[in-house]
């Protein structure tokens, strides 16, 4: 069986692929390179087909696709502000981008695509926790463009019989996330301050929770959407079902480096989500899927690899 990872040089994509390879699957990586790296692929680039380019050639992705029965659909503009910043240009790839590939996959035969959404398109209704059958309230260009997506899924499923399953990720952490920009997640660049021993901002009264998920359940969640029959046509939340404020998680990162150090506090960006909490019932009914990683080892974990990056 062959798959075809779009992203797959990025931070999730890149253990997704290091699982695929692992699960004996031939793997395709489509990727541009613009926030990935070949670096996060160097233990398994002799086993895969690297394909450097954009999801907007539609020429690549008709090659990328060939021999492939499932597409992991995760290149994206993965950041808020970045979509705010640069509105024409996410819709480009969150939204064409998805599209030329949906079409692709129409074309070939493909029997599944697995895309990665976002909780983003609950946007700011107070409810929680927040469930698949919620109205949605898309704050911001990248929920919007996630929303739109997921919309495209649905038409795949229904007018062309695509076997389409929507991931909406709630807050993903984990190795490889890069803490390089500041539309970095907000883990990787407070891991960063910590080893640097710096202030970390906060932007708001850092109040605002999310619902934190290690990337080694989210690859999880991903392989259980690409084999179970029951995902066909859904969309699922993946997340923990319990959630920390920024407040708390920058504490948390103190108590386990042992430091002690005040955070900067700068207003609230814009199209920041106040509250963010996953309901999960429906990732176990249709996917079987519970998380494995308590909030407290994934942190632990992570900080472990961000030490030893700065050391090599
Ligand atoms: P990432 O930036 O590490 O990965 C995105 C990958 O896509 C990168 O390797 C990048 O080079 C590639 N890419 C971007 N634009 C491309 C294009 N036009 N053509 C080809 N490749 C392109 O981010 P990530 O956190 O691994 O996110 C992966 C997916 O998961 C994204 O779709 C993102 O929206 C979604 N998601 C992430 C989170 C999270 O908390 N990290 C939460 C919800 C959803
Ligand atoms: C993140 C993901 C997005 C995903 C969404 C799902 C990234 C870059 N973004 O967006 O792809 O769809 O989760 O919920 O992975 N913050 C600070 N200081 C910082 C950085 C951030 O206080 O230095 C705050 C932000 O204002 C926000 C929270 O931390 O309130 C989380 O921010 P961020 O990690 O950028 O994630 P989301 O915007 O939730």
């Amino acid at each position: 069986m062959r798959a075809l990872v779009t992203g797959g040089a990025g931070f999730i994509g890149s253990h997704l692929v290091d699982a695929l390879v692992a699960e004996g699957w031939r793997v395709t990586v489509l990727d541009n390179l613009s926030t990935g790296t070949e670096s996060n692929l160097k233990s398994v680039m002799d086993d895969i087909t690297f394909c450097k380019g954009d999801i907007r050639d539609r020429q690549i992705i008709e090659k990328a696709v060939e021999d492939c029965s499932v597409i992991f659909h995760l290149a994206a503009v993965v950041s808020v502000p970045q979509t705010i910043d640069h509105p024409v240009e996410s819709a480009l790839i969150n939204d064409l981008g998805t599209l030329y590939v949906l079409e692709e996959a129409r074309k070939k035969n493909i029997k599944r695509v697995v895309f990665s959404s976002s909780c983003a398109v609950y946007g700011d209704d107070p409810q929680l926790p927040k469930k698949e059958t919620m109205n949605l309230k898309p704050g911001s260009p990248y929920a919007l463009q996630k929303m739109t997506a997921e919309h495209y899924m649905r038409l795949g499923y229904e007018l062309y019989g695509l076997e389409a399953v929507s991931l909406r990720y709630f807050n993903v952490y984990g190795p490889r996330q890069d803490p390089s920009s500041p539309y970095s997640g907000v883990i990787s660049i407070f891991m960063k301050m910590a080893i640097e021993q710096k202030s970390p901002i906060i932007y708001g009264n850092g109040d605002q929770s999310r619902d934190f998920i290690y990337v080694t359940d989210v690859v999880k969640a991903n392989l259980l959407a690409a084999a179970s029959a029951q995902a066909r046509g859904q969309i699922v939340n993946i997340g923990t079902g319990s959630s920390v404020s920024i407040n708390q998680l920058w504490d948390m990162i103190c108590a386990l480096t042992g430091l002690t150090i005040e955070p900067k506090y700068q207003p609230s960006r814009p199209g920041d989500i106040y509250a963010s909490l996953a309901n999960v019932e429906y990732a176990k009914l249709f996917l079987g899927f519970e998380h494995d990683y308590p909030f407290e080892k994934g942190l632990e974990s992570t900080y472990e690899w961000y030490k030893q990056r700065k050391s090599t």
